[in-house]
């Protein structure tokens, strides 16, 4: 950690004045905009390169500001009881009175909402005083920033400030949920596991039609993908290939190579996943390797976010689902 106190005070005043934090969660680093500001929500777009049809998480102190923005069913209710401060985000019916800027619906009369669960990211809320709009902190596509490096690395001076919390706890995005009255629906998996999710609300998560899928950036079938290939299920590394390994599957004579755990723990690999993506990524560059081959990885608790983010970095780039 080394930010400094007077930090958030800058950090809040940038927001305030229309400007762009990288601001640490415990899933993965935010840019932050004001978002009740539509010129702030605009720069987040441009500064990501990101096309402006993918809506935006605005993050709160907590359910109580959720409310100004959208309307809360009784199951809403139960899963922000649930997973407020979390790793949870909450697609609800907007309300027609909100004060978000309609950039970060992109068109849908929806709004996805979540509290964060880490300090900074608290007191940025507080002291600036805002719904903070926040995606990833890093350009569109690409691997998502779990530290301030890997922020400064992707967004550069197109960020106007970052706040360094140290590497990000749990290191995937946010499980994002779709509650429709009586129905939830998984968009997206991340840092909540399912079986958590599907225990609170005593039923299954349905899984979304096939019609909702393209809103969802994270959806479409080439993200969070280094430079290299990507090879999945592998059990050692070819020639010209690094290796990311998962517990006892691991080849320590490949070229460059990693281990997301040695132990075989999940919520542990979870946390080095991108930054390990990141690391092998440039050691390819520089070596000349063509790809990375990664080990299988269980799809129990977090594992099932870690597979769906492998299976979007493996994709064909630039094809869309
Ligand atoms: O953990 C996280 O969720 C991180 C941290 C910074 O909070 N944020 C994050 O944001 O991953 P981003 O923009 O990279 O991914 C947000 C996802 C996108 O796939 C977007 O399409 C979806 O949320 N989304 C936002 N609003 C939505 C809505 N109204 N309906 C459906 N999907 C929505
Ligand atoms: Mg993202």
């Amino acid at each position: 950690m080394t930010h400094r106190p007077e930090d958030i005070a800058r950090a809040a005043d940038i927001i305030r004045a229309g400007g762009l934090v990288a601001m640490p969660t415990e899933t993965v680093y935010g840019l932050a905009a004001d978002a009740t500001n539509d010129a702030a929500v605009a720069r987040i777009f441009d500064a990501k390169g990101r096309p402006t049809f993918n809506p935006l998480i605005v993050h709160v102190t907590g359910a109580d500001m959720a409310k100004r923005y959208a309307s809360f069913p009784p199951l809403a209710e139960r899963l922000a009881d649930a997973f407020w401060p979390g790793a949870l985000t909450l697609v609800l019916p907007r309300r027609r009175d909100s004060a978000l800027s309609l950039l970060v619906s992109a068109g849908l009369d929806t709004v996805a909402l979540r509290s964060p669960n880490h300090a900074l990211a608290r007191q940025l809320l507080k002291a600036a005083d805002r719904p903070l709009a926040a995606p990833s902190a890093n350009r569109s596509g690409s691997i998502s920033p779990t530290t301030a490096d890997h922020v400064r690395q992707s967004l550069g001076d197109r960020v106007d400030f970052v706040l360094d919390g140290g590497p990000c706890p749990v290191g995937v995005e946010s499980t994002i949920v779709k509650v429709d009255g009586a129905r939830a629906l998984l968009l997206r998996p991340g840092g909540v596991a399912r079986a958590a999710i599907e225990d609170v609300i005593g039923a299954n998560l349905e899984n979304p039609p096939q019609a909702e899928k393209p809103q969802a950036p994270g959806m479409l079938a080439s993200h969070y993908a280094p430079t290299v290939g990507v090879r999945l299920n592998a059990e050692t590394a070819e020639d010209g290939e690094a290796f990311l390994g998962f517990g006892a599957v691991m080849d320590e004579a490949a070229a460059a190579a990693r281990n997301l755990s040695q132990s075989g723990d999940i919520s542990e690999a979870a946390a080095n996943l991108f930054a390990m993506l990141r690391a092998l990524d440039r050691e390819c560059q520089e070596r000349g390797l063509a790809a990375i081959a990664v080990a299988p990885v269980p799809a129990d608790g977090l594992g099932e976010a870690i597979n769906d983010r492998l299976k979007r970095a493996a994709a064909p780039r630039g094809r869309k689902v």
